[in-house]
């Protein structure tokens, strides 16, 4: 039997208990995890990985020899056992003799994006849980394959979607759900984060950021695959960043779900710019290169319930990096920007308060429990979270916290905005995942210090 087959055996009993037979990872208090890519984001979630005894790094996959020795160093460098490498031949394909190693108990995907869906699919047909890094799919019909083969295979499918985790943004979480802001009205959030230093740089592994204009196979990490997006497509290209924290707090797929989105998107001038500016002429062939993506995309969503949301994906231009929360409902509102609050009958009137005055009484249990565990992990200690979580659901055989169906709604928004640009800023209807069954998923996200 294909463990496939135990997990539907299992799923078809409603078991969680551990069956004769059940997957390895059902009985195990200790996980056998591998890596498909090792690069930068790789190396962030491989040291989760490595600061847990309840994990042994079986496997990492990586075609860039740099990215998997630089993995390898740090397994060494953390005194455990070397894993199973693949891909140092530089065989693109080299994920799926991994996905063969026996005994996996789940994979972490931190490829580029135009793999996510294509690994997370043999995977999760092998059997073996996922954890994918943002987003999970390119084209709309990946969306639904990779919902169809989680459907169908019933493995464990989570999408590491780490803002999810944050300090405050789960603080805020706490706050909603005593209902401080009354009933939520409209939430908006986004990805602002100047990319460009990032898009480009001079491909010497060495100096990878703001360190010159090259893309492509001449650029190191990201700028080899992910600026080619900004080339060839106009959307959102980063939702769930943003939408992640606000779905949660609408209760998105759980009573709630989002029914039209529309896009618009400015004119592409910042990465063009930057390339002239940063080349110091007009000769460099990046300079020459036509940008489909807006600088400035902005998206809405309706939902069901009657909120708005309002997302910008905002990576072209200078600026700090700001998410650009807002929250507001009946009562009050939080803004991360000036990361303040303003609720009514509490806060002076037509005042702003800072959120920290709020902390002590709604800390996320999360938080209070693992603050310390999580200092020094990436991203003020949210990647601890996010990782900690993919284990602790996957020993407990729990429900996945940020699930299939979350992240296929959070992350189909990007085909959608291009789709909704394409055809002239339309509005889309947004069609529903989960086949009616969001009427009925009850919230499971951070309701306690477990997950
Ligand atoms: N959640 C976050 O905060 C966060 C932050 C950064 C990146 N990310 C996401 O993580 C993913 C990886 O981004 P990154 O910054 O690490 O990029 P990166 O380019 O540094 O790393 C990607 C790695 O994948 C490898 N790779 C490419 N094709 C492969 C294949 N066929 N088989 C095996 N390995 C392959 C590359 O060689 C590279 O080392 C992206 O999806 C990105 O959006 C998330």
């Amino acid at each position: 039997m294909q463990r496939r087959d135990f997990l539907l055996a299992g799923a078809a009993l409603g078991a969680s208990a551990l069956l004769p037979g059940a997957p390895a990872w059902a009985a195990r208090r200790r996980l056998r995890l591998a890596m498909i890519g090792t690069g930068m984001r790789g190396q962030v979630l491989l040291r989760e990985l490595l600061r847990r005894d309840d994990v042994e790094v079986a496997a990492l996959c990586d075609v860039e020899p740099i990215m998997l020795a630089r993995a390898l160093e740090m397994v060494a460098e953390a005194g455990k056992r070397a894993p199973r490498t693949y891909g140092e031949d530089g065989d693109a394909q080299a994920w799926r003799r991994l996905l063969q190693q026996r005994g996996l108990d789940g994979v972490i995907v931190a490829t580029p994006w135009e793999w996510h869906a294509p690994m997370a699919i043999e995977a999760m047909e092998a059997g073996i849980p996922v954890g994918c890094e943002v987003v999970a799919g390119v084209t709309l019909q990946e969306h639904w394959d990779v919902l169809a083969a989680q459907e169908r295979t019933g493995t464990p499918y989570m999408l590491l979607e780490n803002v999810c985790y944050r300090r405050d943004v789960m603080t805020v979480l706490q706050m909603v759900r005593a209902g401080l802001f009354g009933e939520l009205v409209h939430l908006q959030g986004g990805y602002q984060h100047d990319l460009r230093g990032v898009k480009f740089n001079s491909g010497d592994p060495s100096q990878p950021y703001d360190s010159g204009v090259e893309f492509g196979p001449k650029g190191w990490s990201e700028a080899r695959w992910r600026t080619e997006h900004s080339v060839r497509r106009n959307g959102d290209l980063y939702p769930s960043h943003g939408i992640g924290p606000c779905a949660m707090y609408a209760g998105i797929n759980r009573g709630n779900r989002f029914t039209h989105i529309n896009s618009f998107a400015s004119k592409a001038r910042g990465l063009h710019e930057y390339t002239v500016a940063r080349s110091g002429g007009t000769t460099h062939p990046s300079t020459r290169v036509q940008f489909r993506l807006g600088d400035i995309v902005t998206t809405t969503l309706a939902c069901e319930n009657g909120e708005t949301i309002l997302l910008q994906h905002d990576t072209s231009l200078p600026r700090p990096y700001s998410m650009g929360f807002r929250v507001q409902g009946t009562n009050g509102l939080w803004m991360d920007l000036n990361r303040s609050v303003h609720i009514e009958g509490r806060s002076p009137a037509h005042e702003w308060e800072a959120l920290t005055a709020y902390a002590a009484e709604y800390e996320h249990p999360l938080w209070r429990r693992h603050a310390d565990a999580a200092a020094g992990a990436g991203h003020g200690g949210m990647d601890y979270f996010v990782v900690r979580a993919f284990v602790e659901a996957l020993k407990a055989e729990a429900p996945m916290p940020i699930d299939i169906y979350d992240a296929i709604a959070w992350s189909a928004i990007t085909p959608l905005s291009e789709q909704s640009i394409a055809e002239g800023f339309r509005t889309l209807e947004f069609p529903d995942f989960t086949a009616g069954r969001y009427r009925s998923r009850k919230p499971i996200f951070a309701f306690d210090d477990r997950y």
